[in-house]
């Protein structure tokens, strides 16, 4: 697997943002999945940056999100659709009829799940999907159990998922505790996968996603399944990988090779 080690999140940010770069100004429709949480705002910054300074294009973009709470209105200052237009689509050139985020109020969940599947064959492939990861190796809110052939669905949250996404609310009880999420299977359609984590919080789950068994009890195992997976970490991220010295070794020598 491709692993990318970089000094800090600042440098996970940029380093990702610059692949995003260059995958959307080399084809002309470009399909992007895209992740919430505190990990992809230094790349959503840099994006953002990008476009205002070098005038980076996205009026051919197309987005597809992982994951919204259910229940939480577009305007609901915690929903994943208001993070996006906060972080991302209100400081870029993307028509935001192209950005697509699981609609956690549309009435019948399941039935909102299956069109939102429905859109990503419509509309998809994707080209290139961002994830976080959650502490207890969740991708998306595909929780530990989950299965690896799962679509967009409805799931429930797990009390750590709660317990950790509680700080960016004010109290525990107002965390949702149900949300809508791609399904591992449909992760796993994407072209390329990028698997972002930074912080020494994410080292255990990081380690157990790529040198630990593949598991659903580690969701972001499945990982190991994919064609073309991009693991861009920082260096506390990457802390308890037994490999650490080869991957940086490996990326090194791959870097020379392709400039010589
Ligand atoms: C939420 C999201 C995940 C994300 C995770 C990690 O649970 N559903 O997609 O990867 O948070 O968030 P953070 O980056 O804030 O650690």
């Amino acid at each position: 697997m491709n692993m990318i080690i970089c000094k800090d999140a600042n440098a996970v940010g940029k380093t990702t943002a610059q692949e995003i770069a260059q995958l959307i100004t080399g084809q002309g429709k470009c399909v992007l999945g895209l992740a919430t949480g505190s990990t992809p705002i230094p790349c959503y910054n840099e994006l953002v940056r990008m476009h205002k300074d070098e005038g980076l294009d996205f009026s051919h973009v197309t987005t597809f999100n992982l994951d919204e709470y259910l229940g939480l209105k577009p305007t609901h200052e915690q929903s994943y659709r208001y993070f996006m237009n906060q972080h991302l689509f209100d400081g870029i050139n993307i028509e935001l009829c192209n950005t697509f985020v699981p609609d956690g109020v549309g009435g019948d969940p399941r039935q909102c799940a299956g069109v939102y599947e429905d859109q990503i064959r419509a509309l998809g492939p994707i080209h290139l999907q961002i994830l976080g990861i959650g502490n207890n190796g969740h991708i998306g809110f595909n929780e530990p159990g989950s299965s690896l052939a799962s679509r967009t669905r409805v799931v429930t949250l797990t009390e750590q998922t709660i317990r950790d996404n509680s700080r960016f609310f004010s109290s525990m009880e107002e965390v949702p505790k149900f949300a809508l999420t791609m399904g591992i299977g449909t992760i796993l359609e994407a072209e390329r996968v990028i698997l972002l984590a930074t912080g020494a919080g994410k080292a255990d789950a990081v380690a157990a996603a790529i040198e630990g068994p593949l598991t659903a009890s580690c969701p972001a195992s499945a990982l190991q399944l994919h064609r073309n997976p991009i693991f861009i970490i920082d260096e506390q991220a990457a802390s308890k990988l037994e490999r650490k010295e080869y991957y940086i070794h490996a990326q090194d020598a791959m870097a020379s090779l392709i400039s010589s």
